[in-house]
């Protein structure tokens, strides 16, 4: 066996476990065949017009759509002329269909009463709709007018979805801000969306304790001036301040306001929400998502890949996201209700008041499908599964997760303890920028495999490739993009036209870039490898850069380095190392023979894949004022490309400039 091929088996994950759906399962379920899936796959991505309009004619339009989509790279236009409210889909409807006194939501409070019970309430859809229109009332008594931007920083209480509901009903865009969030975060995203009226709580239960939101907002507050009305919801008793004319409590305008609000008729592409999501480096970015695409998807993603069924009394939805970020705008709220499902939410901490809270919840509850993350799952596998154990899971079905990718023996977890080697697993993979999943196993057609996240979606034409955007072979690393568009894909940056492209649409050309790594295996199952900016595709192999900086550290002449990929022939990509040393910089044959000496460290600690095939001696490296080096400046530079990027944040342009006139 030679060094590279060594290196190959060495640096991928050797997963060699399958697991097909359940019979029985398969049986019952929307999907029920590799093959049917592979057949739908086809015809959606040959003829996405055809089947995108199938799945739209399952919802409710005032006015149906002319054309299905319009393409102009990297704008989409989806149901072109249509005319809907996604809050009517995910209520109205129901109602108009006879199910009116059917249960929507479920919510268990965090802390326990005093007799040891939870409280817990049950929405209908008559129930929600009378108070989400009631609150869409107070909204517009407040001024708000469709197109407005209302921020929402609340705890995780029905009143956070009524909220959302509600404006959704009136075509106001919300911009939800996770209530973990500091009142820096507040004021520079209400700054950001323009937004002059804040939704919030007093406080809300985390861990037994009450969190001071409205504290928060009342310090965010002082940093802007741009908010004219906040209304706060009283949920925990807890002290607050009112203040004249700009805080109004709740309750007492609810009270007041008629529960009779008509969903307002919205164009297919006004803005449904923003969502703000950190980028590495620089201000979050808004991304913006629009009513009639984003409706479509999350409806038919959430139908499949958790295989709902509206007709089964016994179905009962929990996914443990907050609603401040995009899994719980998706698949707690919107792609849910769409579906007339109920759906659970739960506010509260997973070990208040113990550990196996979740599990409670589940036995409870009778929840039969089940979404949860990664990290939650490593942290129950940490706590034990005597706490699991305790409690009756047998109603789950289906079990699903989200957010990273999932290590194979977290998911065996998952599959034996939680799961009892009967549930199919759904890992699903997708970013708040793609609204709703775009790689995931259905559960009653994949057979899945520890780690990997499965097939593309159901009309989602996913590959990997190189920066060329040519497909790379079987389980040779690249990137992974979308190829075609679809009809949750975000619509922009808020205000940031140039970031959208840059950020999405200039790495592989005329392709959507999610930022992320992967490969493909034998049986066509797509591994997620992690996000680019921080792994370098060299030979197929996925050399993570902290992992060569941390060998070159390691030795004694080396301060400090910075790794980033370049271009390479032969190789699709090159490391180059920048060096900071702890003495001065050697000239000559003795510069030579320290970079052969660092080459061969590296080497000997991550074999010879790692190693660099460029090293470049420096005095510094270019940084941020918060201290983070600045990668995608070295990438240019490694390169040999002008620098044309932004620098404004670069504590020291001089480094820049030293660094090009030095060369590689
Ligand atoms: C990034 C998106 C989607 C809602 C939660 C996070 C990573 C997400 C998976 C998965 C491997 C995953 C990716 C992606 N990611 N799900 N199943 N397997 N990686 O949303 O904050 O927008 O982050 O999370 O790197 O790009 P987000």
């Amino acid at each position: 066996m030679s060094s590279n091929e060594s290196a190959t088996t060495e640096s991928m994950l050797q997963e060699s476990r399958r697991f097909p759906p359940p019979a029985a399962f398969a049986e019952q379920a929307h999907i029920k065949s590799p093959e049917e899936y592979a057949a739908l796959h086809k015809r959606s991505v040959e003829d996405p017009d055809a089947f995108w309009a199938e799945v739209a004619a399952e919802l409710h339009w005032f006015d149906k759509w002319d054309r299905v989509l319009e393409w102009n790279l990297p704008d989409a236009k989806w149901f072109v002329n249509g005319k809907t409210n996604l809050c009517f889909n995910c209520i109205d409807r129901h109602i108009e269909a006879g199910h009116g006194d059917k249960v929507a939501l479920v919510w268990e409070g965090e802390v326990p009463k005093d007799d040891g019970s939870f409280e817990i309430e049950r929405y209908t859809y008559n129930d929600l709709k009378r108070e989400v229109s009631t609150f869409a009332n107070v909204l517009k008594a407040r001024g708000v007018k469709k197109g407005d931007v209302v921020t929402i920083y609340m705890g995780m209480v029905p009143q956070l979805a009524i909220a959302m509901l509600a404006c959704a009903r009136i075509g106001a865009p919300h911009s939800i801000i996770f209530g973990g969030f500091s009142a820096q975060a507040i004021c520079d995203r209400v700054e950001d969306g323009q937004s002059e009226i804040i939704i919030t709580c007093d406080g809300s239960w985390r861990r037994g304790k009450p969190v001071p939101l409205k504290q928060n907002v009342d310090d965010a507050l002082k940093m802007t001036d741009r908010v004219k009305n906040v209304i706060v919801y009283r949920r925990c008793n807890n002290d607050v301040q009112m203040q004249a004319g700009r805080d109004h409590w709740w309750h007492e305008l609810d009270k007041d306001a008629s529960d009779d609000c008509p969903a307002e008729p919205m164009d297919s592409e006004d803005l449904l929400f923003i969502l703000y999501t950190s980028g590495s480096t620089g201000k979050p970015k808004g991304i913006m998502h629009t009513t009639a695409g984003y409706m479509v998807h999350t409806y038919l993603t959430s139908k499949l890949t958790f295989d709902l069924k509206p007709d089964d009394p016994d179905e009962m939805y929990w996914c443990t996201a907050d609603i401040g970020w995009i899994t719980g705008h998706s698949y707690i709220i919107y792609g849910i209700l769409a579906n007339r499902v109920p759906t659970l939410m739960y506010e509260g901490g997973p070990n208040f008041p113990a550990e196996d809270r979740f599990w409670d919840v589940i036995e409870r509850q009778k929840v039969t499908k089940f979404y949860t993350a990664p990290t939650a799952i490593r942290t129950f596998m940490k706590w034990g599964d005597s706490h699991v154990e305790k409690h009756d899971l047998s109603s789950l079905k289906v079990l699903g997760t989200v957010g990273e990718p999932i290590n194979p023996e977290a998911w065996m977890w998952y599959h034996r303890v939680i799961g009892k080697e009967n549930c199919p697993i759904v890992d699903t993979w997708w970013q708040t920028e793609t609204g709703g999943h775009m790689l995931t196993p259905l559960p009653g057609a994949t057979t899945t495999t520890p780690g990997s996240c499965c097939k593309p979606m159901i009309g989602i034409d996913a590959a990997v490739v190189n920066s060329e955007g040519e497909e790379v072979g079987t389980n040779e690393g690249g990137i992974l993009v979308i190829r075609k568009p679809w009809p949750s894909m975000l619509r922009g940056i808020y205000g940031d036209r140039e970031r959208f492209i840059d950020t999405y649409w200039s790495k592989v050309e005329g392709m959507y870039c999610p930022a992320d790594g992967a490969r493909v295996d034998e049986d066509g199952n797509f591994w997620i490898t992690g996000r680019i900016d921080d792994v370098i595709l060299v030979a197929g192999h996925n050399i993570g850069t902290m992992e060569v900086e941390s060998a070159l550290v390691s030795h004694d002449a080396v301060a400090e380095a910075a790794v980033v990929g370049f271009p390479h022939d032969v190789k699709g990509n090159g490391v180059a190392a920048f060096v900071i040393l702890r003495g001065a910089i050697p000239q000559g044959d003795e510069a030579d023979a320290l970079k052969k000496a660092l080459t061969k460290h590296v080497r000997g600690e991550l074999g010879p894949i790692g190693q660099p095939d460029q090293i470049r001696f420096t005095e510094a490296l270019p940084k941020t004022r918060s201290g983070k080096i600045m990668r995608r400046l070295l990438r240019d530079i490694a390169a040999g490309n002008e620098i044309k990027q932004d620098t404004t944040t670069l504590e020291d342009r001089t480094i820049v400039d030293k660094l090009v006139a030095q060369g590689g």
